[in-house]
């Protein structure tokens, strides 16, 4: 039996990065992960790096470099003739970028001396001052663990009923491997998967539905940049039916239909050649056998956790999409990096108010912080200062002047409890804004920051101007 100071559940973007952070610390330390690439080998990453942020943020890529080839580029003076397109190309590109990832985290273990196991791992039982953990896959082996850590990540929620075939109704996996571009593609779900995944095959040219159950669009997004968002989804041909309620799902010849109704309560019929199902994913712990040491989950099958990611028992640890907490990858990274150092003895911490969320839709949205109806609801008294993209002088060159900048500062203090992004880069942008946050800057803190000209970002500074109502480009 392999005795090891840490061993590590999981290898996903939680997993693998806890597994480097131990070992950094100078642990001895064990990675198990069963994920199978198409030849059965290894493929470390998680549903990050297999069928999650990476694939999607391929195809995400390659559908916008076509889009602005049949839409935008004329309007640069660049003629397209001919203009074609490949889809197993694109699907094998989104491949190679995925294997860099896997062999990536694969040397990463190797620099770090990380042992890594490809198999499933369970407990078998608690032992030695530790735990034993069966490995069962290409290796076969029995490892024994002074401290646990579990990042079995999540799986796609299927609808109750119409299980995922990835053929016809597809999960996330499938969404991000179909052949050919489908005439008409329905989603159930209108929330991130629902919108990236629609976003890709729209931009190809697929006919796309998205039914949404919730009457409200992105409830959890900021509502003056969820609205401004779905202005320019259904500008770009994205249906997206509000208030509905999902009923049979049949299954012909020539592809799915979809019964709903509708927020007026009227029956409707939807008829695709694929569905994509993005309405959630589930807590893991498949294959885990959580009951043979008592550990305990919740009534999601989540393991429960405290604010540390300690679990029910000493020495075993629980972190990323398994536990309570925004299904993230740099989330569950946080927490593996956190729980590595409180391992060794250190303050490991991550702090929940600052992590950004991202949809990489065109626009991007992103946002840290409070929205204005989480401010209003907790009676806080803030200041709202919003600048758009269209006073940007880079926006404007770059010919991409949808949305805005949202911050949201304490009334009296000036303290930034929110920022929200609807627009270019959306993504990057936030990152300046989760710093100040991190380091409790006030509104005026960005304000008095010299933003580089011409870029986005001075549309950052400007909205922070704009708390005290002092733009000067708008
Ligand atoms: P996972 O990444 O799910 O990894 C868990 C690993 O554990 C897997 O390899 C699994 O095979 C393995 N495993 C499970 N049980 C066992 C066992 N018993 N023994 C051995 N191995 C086991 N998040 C973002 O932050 N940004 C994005 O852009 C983004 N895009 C996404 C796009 C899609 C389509 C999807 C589906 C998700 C996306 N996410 C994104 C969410 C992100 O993928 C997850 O939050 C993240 O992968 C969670 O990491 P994890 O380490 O907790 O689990
Ligand atoms: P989601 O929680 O983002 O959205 C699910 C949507 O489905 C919700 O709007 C919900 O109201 C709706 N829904 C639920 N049941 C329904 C039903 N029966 N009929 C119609 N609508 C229904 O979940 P999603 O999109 O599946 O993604 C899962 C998670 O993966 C995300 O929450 C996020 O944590 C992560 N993710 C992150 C990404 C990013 O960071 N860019 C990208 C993709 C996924």
């Amino acid at each position: 039996m392999k005795q090891f100071d840490v061993i590590v559940i999981g290898g996903g973007p939680g997993g693998y990065i806890a597994a480097i952070r131990a070992a950094q610390l100078g642990m001895n330390v064990a990675c198990v992960d069963e994920w199978k690439d198409k030849q059965g080998g290894p493929a470390l990453g998680g549903t990050c790096t297999n069928v999650g942020c990476i694939p999607s943020k391929a195809l995400l890529q390659s559908s916008e470099h076509f889009d602005q080839a049949a839409h935008h580029f004329a309007e640069h003076g660049i003629g397209v003739a001919g203009l074609s397109l490949d889809v197993g190309q694109m699907v094998a590109r989104k491949d190679v970028v995925v294997k860099q990832n896997n062999d990536g985290i694969l040397y990463l273990f190797k620099k770090n001396k990380v042992s890594f196991f490809h198999g499933r791992g369970s407990f078998v039982k608690a032992a030695d001052g530790g735990y034993e953990i069966k490995v069962s896959g290409s290796a076969e082996e029995t490892l024994v663990g002074t401290q646990i850590v579990i990042a079995t990540g999540s799986t796609a929620r299927a609808l109750p009923g119409t299980p995922f075939d990835e053929q016809m109704v597809l999960s996330n996996d499938g969404a991000l491997r179909i052949g050919a571009v489908p005439k008409k593609l329905a989603l159930i779900g209108s929330g991130v998967i629902g919108l990236e995944m629609g976003s890709v095959w729209r931009r190809l040219g697929a006919e796309v539905t998205i039914l949404e159950a919730l009457p409200e669009f992105l409830g959890a997004v900021d509502q003056q940049i969820a609205k401004e968002a779905h202005k320019a989804f259904v500008k770009q041909g994205l249906k997206i039916e509000l208030g509905v309620t999902v009923g049979a799902i049949k299954f012909g010849k020539k592809g799915v239909s979809v019964a709903w109704t509708n927020a007026k309560g009227e029956a409707q019929l939807l008829e695709a050649d694929k569905l994509i199902v993005s309405i959630g994913r589930v807590p893991n712990t498949i294959g885990l056998k959580a009951d043979a040491v008592g550990l305990k989950l919740d009534e999601r099958g989540a393991i429960v956790v405290d604010d540390e990611c300690r679990t029910s028992l000493p020495k075993v640890w629980a972190i990323g999409d398994v536990v309570r907490g925004p299904m993230l990858a740099h989330k569950a990274e946080e927490e593996g990096v956190a729980v590595a150092e409180r391992i060794a003895g250190q303050h490991g911490h991550v702090n929940f108010n600052t992590i950004p969320w991202v949809i990489y839709t065109n626009p991007e949205i992103a946002w840290v912080g409070q929205t204005e109806a989480q401010l209003k609801a907790s009676g806080r008294a803030y200041k709202a200062g919003t600048f758009p993209f269209l006073a940007n002088g880079r926006a404007r060159a770059l010919g991409d002047t949808t949305g805005m900048v949202k911050m949201l500062a304490d009334a009296a203090t000036d303290e930034i409890l929110g920022v929200h992004i609807v627009g270019p880069m959306a993504s990057e942008l936030i990152a300046e804004c989760v710093m100040a946050m991190e380091f409790r800057a006030s509104s005026e803190d960005i304000a008095r920051i010299c933003h580089a000209h011409p870029s986005l970002s001075e549309a950052t500074k400007e909205a922070a101007l704009a708390v005290e109502k002092r733009t000067l480009n708008f």
